[in-house]
């Protein structure tokens, strides 16, 4: 039994808040860090800002105490993607994203891929992407509702070997009753009162936790806060008051 980066989730509200570095360079996604403090214990690292920087920014935010969620949603033939999830733990993710599309001997290929290593990050699936609705879906040949479409592909990914999600508030529940021991990532979470921005399917952080998730990721209520550590106590604390 290996033991992974990412342990489960311990009781701490912080060890269970994700902050998005949503950054085209180091030194804003550092400086958004330096702001916050250790009240922070997770980070994400998305496309953005693994292209700009490489995989020297797992390191860097590593070094500052930080555990990174690699969210960079594999999805590549099972040889290449068992070899990303090797290099992505020897950079030191603790959490790694792949599509659920992407098929079963993908998905299997990397489940073994993280088997065989001494410290491999937790995989998690991506389902359907928030930003496909049923005519998205249907142009690239798929005529099921998103829905059924969202748990065919959890079905499938379970069965492979995956055992955590990325799913949206809405999902949650229906999820964690599917899969009950799955690890759940939960994007969308805005605190009462917060802009929604662009996110559509959103909720509280206490509502989430209260649901089922595992993990809240959260952007733009602490990176475009007016005071990101005040912002972030708040959602803490939001945390805690759902996991008494
Ligand atoms: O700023 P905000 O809190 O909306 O950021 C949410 C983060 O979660 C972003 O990095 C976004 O890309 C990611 N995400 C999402 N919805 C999904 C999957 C990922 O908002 N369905």
């Amino acid at each position: 039994m290996t033991t992974p980066n990412s342990p489960a989730p311990a009781n701490s509200p912080q060890d269970r808040l994700i902050v998005a570095l949503d950054f085209p360079d180091a030194a804003s996604a550092l400086a958004l860090t330096a702001r916050v403090g250790p009240a922070i214990r997770w980070v994400k690292v998305g496309l953005e800002l693994f292209i700009a920087e490489g995989p020297g920014i797992i390191s860097t935010l590593a070094a500052r105490g930080l555990n990174v969620f690699l969210d960079l949603k594999l999805h590549d033939i099972p040889n290449t993607v068992a070899g990303a999830v090797r290099t992505a733990s020897s950079a030191g993710a603790g959490l790694l994203t792949l599509h659920a599309g992407g098929g079963p001997a993908m998905l299997q290929a990397a489940a073994n891929a993280a088997a065989g290593l001494p410290n491999p990050p937790q995989l998690l699936a991506v389902t359907v992407l928030t930003s496909m609705d049923a005519p998205q879906l249907n142009a690239i040949g798929v005529s099921a509702p998103p829905a059924a479409q969202v748990a065919r592909l959890a079905s499938m990914a379970w069965t492979s070997g995956i055992r955590g999600f990325v799913c949206s508030a809405e999902e949650i529940t229906s999820t964690h009753t599917a899969f009950p021991d799955a690890t759940l990532v939960i994007p969308g979470i805005r605190p009462a009162g917060a802009a929604i921005g662009d996110q559509k399917r959103v909720a509280t952080p206490a509502s989430a936790i209260a649901a089922g998730a595992s993990y809240l990721v959260v952007g733009r209520p602490i990176t475009q806060a007016p005071d990101p550590a005040a912002a972030t106590t708040a959602i803490l604390r939001e945390i805690a008051s759902a996991t008494k």
